[in-house]
């Protein structure tokens, strides 16, 4: 179907897509919108996920993880990535449609490999970036549907770190009239949302708190040779080490200087650094997993304490990502934040596994209509607008028997 036809259309369902930095696995959200005024405007449909393979993980956590990187092998993995994204969401696309739903477009995020939100001086520019890889052309060609990538790239050009960037989609999803409602995301990197009640004098702030789950799965895997400490039973045999806290504190993130981060600094070289801690002060593994707990939860309890104090109508903190499976660490935050009810996003009706790739299908179909998503928000000190983001990469035009021939 041919892009314009697409945006005429009154419904729009819309496959969102999500290759987190834990990498851990693919990520897909299917959201439905409808123009109609009897139907919500907006449907989660349902989601699914599927695991990266051993190798492709490794590859991509070595690139990440690297300063010195082999230009050739960048590009193999982003041809590798967008194969095994296409492959996986045609395999979606196919059970989808057996139960009726027929996907229009593909929104994918890709999977970041550098995130470099402090501007930095080259050729007399104050330069920053971030990069996402998963060719968009393999997944357009392997299920043959239009596909919008590379949201972050429009808000670096104005100005911005390139995240957060889900601030509009969360709230269409998110939120009420009635209600205000805060959100922390505790992927690989941890995040939150507060969308106040529109008459309230308050506005949108969403922010990174510092890492989610990313140094405590290194650390889990490179002590215990598990891939992440399931429900945090490591953890909460040990006990959290000030000393080492108060040293991690002092990352320059925490000093607010950047509203978003990454694996950069929080990934193996602050695990390898604070396995050299241990070492050197005989303390034991339980007692690191504790503190990277720890840490996770006292960058989010800074970052929503004060916007507790400020709006007292706020009851609940909802969790989403993988982290919320962590019932240490919800446990920990719970006794940080004793005015809040810790729920899970679950509770509002979409799956917390899947809530940023919905969100990205929330973006894509904002960019296939041009709607601007402008939600005025602050990410610390900054006022910033959220563009209308993406790329649009269109799949390959099949020849019409009679109606035209491929050259060649
Ligand atoms: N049962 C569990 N117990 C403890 N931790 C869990 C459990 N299940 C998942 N996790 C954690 O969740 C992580 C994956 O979370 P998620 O997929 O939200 O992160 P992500 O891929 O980095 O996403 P993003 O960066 O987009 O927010 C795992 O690496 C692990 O640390
Ligand atoms: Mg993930």
């Amino acid at each position: 179907m041919s892009l314009s036809r697409l945006i005429a259309r009154k419904s729009l369902t819309v496959l969102g897509l999500n290759s987190g930095t834990s990498a851990d696995s693919l990520d897909m959200a299917v959201v439905r919108f409808s123009a109609s005024p009897r139907n919500p405007r907006i449907r989660f449909l349902g989601g699914a996920e599927k695991r990266l393979p051993a190798g492709l993980r490794q590859q991509i956590l070595e690139l990440a993880d690297t300063r010195e990187i082999d230009l050739d092998e960048l590009i193999y993995l982003d041809n590798l990535l967008g194969r095994f994204y296409g492959r996986a969401a045609a395999e979606y696309l196919r059970a989808l449609e057996k139960s009726g739903v027929r996907v229009d477009l593909i929104a994918s995020h890709g999977q970041t490999v550098r995130h470099l939100p402090q501007k930095v001086k080259r050729l007399g520019a104050a330069v920053r970036g971030t990069m996402q890889l998963g060719s968009p052309e393999f997944v357009a060609t392997l299920t043959d549907r239009p596909v919008v990538s590379d949201f972050r790239q429009a808000d670096v050009a104005l100005g911005n770190e390139g995240a957060p960037i889900t601030v509009a989609a969360m709230q269409r999803l998110f939120a009420s009239g009635a209600d205000p409602v805060l959100l922390a995301n505790i992927g690989g990197i941890a995040n939150y949302f507060y969308f106040p009640v529109p008459r309230a004098r308050m506005i949108p702030l969403a922010e990174d708190c510092g890492p989610g789950n990313c140094l405590s799965d290194i650390l889990s895997e490179s002590l215990y040779g598990r891939r992440f400490d399931r429900h945090g039973v490591r953890a909460r045999r040990g006990v959290c080490s000030m000393r080492l806290l108060s040293l991690l504190l002092a990352n320059p993130f925490f000093a607010g200087k950047s509203v978003s981060t990454g694996r950069e600094q929080f990934g193996r070289h602050l695990a390898d650094e604070m396995i050299s801690f241990a070492r050197r002060f005989s303390l034991p593994d339980e007692d690191l997993m504790a503190t990277a707990i720890e840490l996770t939860v006292t960058g989010i309890v800074r970052k929503v304490e004060p916007i507790i104090a400020r709006d007292r109508r706020l009851s609940k903190l909802y969790l989403t990502g993988g982290g919320r499976h962590n019932i240490f660490l919800v446990d920990r935050l719970a006794q940080h934040l004793p005015e809040l009810e810790i729920c899970m996003i679950d509770d509002l009706g979409i799956n917390g596994d899947y809530i940023e790739a919905a969100a990205y299908a929330v973006m894509g179909e904002a960019c296939l209509r041009s709607r601007p998503t402008e939600t005025r928000f602050t990410s610390g000190r900054r006022q910033a607008v959220c563009p209308v983001a993406g790329r649009i990469t269109q799949p390959p035009q099949r020849a019409r028997a009679g109606k035209g021939r491929v050259a060649g």
